[in-house]
């Protein structure tokens, strides 16, 4: 019910309060976690404007103090936030940094928490669950913030982690969202239509992830999107690789490296399959496929013109495996 949605809006609101606080005027805030954001090279602005918090590396510290300022128990777990097994109570968060999750309108609808040392015992990242206000699959971690930009810039960059999405707004680049590691979803790529025909998805510098992600993005051409697509240096993502530059070379890095989805897959492709007759045949039909999930005619065309150049096959064999791709849809 609304009246339900409301009450878990105001936990989130007060949970956002209550880490921020800790965060900034406690003890083991300020020499754990601001600490921690600091040698990330996070500026106090920054930290500031996307709300960045701490959890206590206590048991129930949060849920406690929730509870004497009058937040019901109920509310408090179906946010996700406490953890309740039988009589006692728990806090999802502990020991923690904090990154809250909004809406397009600035509400917060979870939040992500990040362990302060990799070690291979703990999730890096431990997330809210979903809940009557935070839908994972419907959610873009920054949009808030990056939503004025995108409509100006006509373009939006999507990043895969919540510190890639900070470390480019303090570079200056503000027109950046992201899918939070999962799968990138329609319901995602809609926010993003809504202000701007145009993506460039920005991967993280490791091959097989940026091959994995590939096949997401053919949700993007569905829409009618135009759709680029860029890689970082191996070991390197958008958050490490923009600490290191300024604006400018950040910026020359992105207009010089992005490519054309299709032709950046078709090339992939080719390289992968040009000495395997029986891959090739899987590739083209791999390339195809994406090429038929744009709704325009004539932007189809061209890239089967383009496509037929770059994997080195004639335009008749890509025209007749998208007319039987058709017709597959059509059955
Ligand atoms: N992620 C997650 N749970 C994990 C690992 C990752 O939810 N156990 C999500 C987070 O939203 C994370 C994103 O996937 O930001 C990208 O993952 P990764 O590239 O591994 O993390 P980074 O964002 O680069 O984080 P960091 O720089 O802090 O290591
Ligand atoms: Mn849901
Ligand atoms: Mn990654
Ligand atoms: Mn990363
Ligand atoms: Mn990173």
């Amino acid at each position: 019910a609304a009246n339900e949605r409301e009450s878990l809006y105001l936990v989130n609101e007060y949970a956002n309060t209550y880490f921020q606080k800790i965060l900034h005027k406690t003890d083991q805030g300020k020499s754990i976690g601001l600490s921690y954001f600091k040698e990330r090279g996070f500026t106090e602005e920054t930290i500031k404007k996307f709300d960045l918090g701490y959890a206590l590396n206590e048991w129930q510290a949060f849920t406690d103090e929730a509870i004497k300022k009058g937040y019901q128990l109920e509310f408090l777990e179906k946010t996700g936030l406490t953890i309740v097994k039988g009589e006692k109570q728990f806090d999802r968060f502990k020991g923690r940094v904090i990154f809250p999750i909004k809406s397009m309108s600035g509400r917060v609808l979870g939040f992500g928490g990040r362990i302060l040392v990799n070690d291979k015992k703990a999730a890096k990242y431990l997330n809210s669950p979903e809940s009557l206000v935070y839908h994972k699959s419907k959610v873009l971690y920054g949009i808030y913030d990056a939503k004025q930009s995108i409509a100006k810039e006509d373009n939006c960059y999507l990043v895969e982690g919540y510190t890639d999405v900070i470390q480019f707004h303090q570079t200056g680049i503000r027109n950046v969202v992201s899918s939070s590691g999962t799968a990138l979803t329609s319901e995602q790529i809609r926010l993003i239509n809504r202000l701007t025909k145009n993506i460039t998805v920005l991967f993280d510098g490791d091959a097989a992830g940026m091959r994995a992600s590939l096949r997401g993005i053919d949700l993007i051409l569905e829409q009618g999107m135009n759709v680029k697509v860029c890689s970082f240096p191996e070991g390197e993502d958008p958050d490490s690789f923009a600490k290191q530059n300024t604006l400018e070379e950040l910026t020359l890095y992105l207009e010089e490296n992005a490519k054309d989805f299709i032709q950046f897959k078709a090339s992939i492709l080719y390289e992968d399959s040009k000495n395997d007759p029986i891959k090739k045949a899987e590739t083209i039909r791999d390339i195809v496929n994406s090429i038929s999930k744009i709704p325009d005619t004539i932007k189809k065309e061209v890239y089967v013109q383009e496509c037929a150049r770059i994997m080195d096959i004639s335009e008749e064999v890509l025209f007749t495996t998208l007319a039987q791709i058709n017709q597959k849809e059509l059955k």
